[in-house]
């Protein structure tokens, strides 16, 4: 799980960056994702870098879900009797919710490439260039797209925030002074997630990027 994790925190927080350039207009949005498509050709082929990067990501999907489920099934089975009184005193609002969070963002993942991958849900028309695709669609007439974003985003902060805390103690040797730590570089990671994604569709919302 921690291993994927790291996979997937580091693939969010590049995509994070890539998409903060809508801020430079749509020279550069556009130029960065032809260049995503195109880095390393000839060496490999078009789209090949795009393509190694889909397989790993949902190579660790299904190990990172298929770990969830073994993991959940393993503790359910070692307590043969169930809680007569659940107490949750240790437990955190973000480890109670990773379990229907990961299901409610792997259902945003499914939306997400519909939309912006194979353009199969296109939201306020179709354009070829990928700056113009992402301006029509968090337009305030399709608010409804910005709440889908808004709660996934904050669903993804909250699952990074409690799955960067357990990775750290799982692949570090944890100590009570160590995770006050790991907790804070957990919160600095979720929070920039939270501000990073939600800047581009809230700049579009406000008329700022147009
Ligand atoms: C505000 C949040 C987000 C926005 C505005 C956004 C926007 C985009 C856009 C515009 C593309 C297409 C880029 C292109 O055509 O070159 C894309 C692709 C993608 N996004 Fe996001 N994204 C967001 C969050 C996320 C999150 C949280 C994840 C995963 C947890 C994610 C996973 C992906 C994946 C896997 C692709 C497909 C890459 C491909 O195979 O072509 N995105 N995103």
């Amino acid at each position: 799980m921690a291993v994927t994790g790291v996979i997937f925190v580091l693939f969010v927080l590049a995509h994070m960056y890539g998409n903060l350039k809508m801020f430079q207009g749509a020279e550069s949005f556009d130029g960065y994702a032809h260049w995503l498509r195109e880095v390393a050709y000839p060496a490999l082929p078009h789209q090949g870098v795009l393509w190694i990067l889909r397989v790993t990501l949902l190579a660790s999907v299904v190990i990172h879900a298929y770990a969830a489920f073994t993991l959940w099934s393993r503790a359910r089975s070692a307590r043969q009797q169930r809680y007569v009184v659940k107490r949750s005193l240790q437990q955190t609002y973000a480890s109670r919710t990773m379990r229907w969070g990961g299901v409610i963002i792997l259902a945003f993942i499914v939306f997400h490439l519909l939309q912006f991958t194979t353009m199969t849900i296109e939201v306020g028309g179709s354009f070829d260039s990928p700056y113009h695709r992402m301006v029509a669609a968090f337009q305030p007439e399709h608010w409804w797209v910005y709440a889908i974003y808004l709660i996934a985003i904050i669903l993804l902060a909250l699952h990074v925030r409690h799955g960067v805390w357990s990775a750290l103690a799982t692949l570090g040797l944890s100590t009570k002074k160590r995770e006050v730590g790991f907790n804070a570089v957990a919160i600095v990671v979720a929070l920039l997630l939270l501000v990073g994604f939600m800047a581009t569709p809230t700049a579009i919302l406000l008329g700022i990027i147009k």
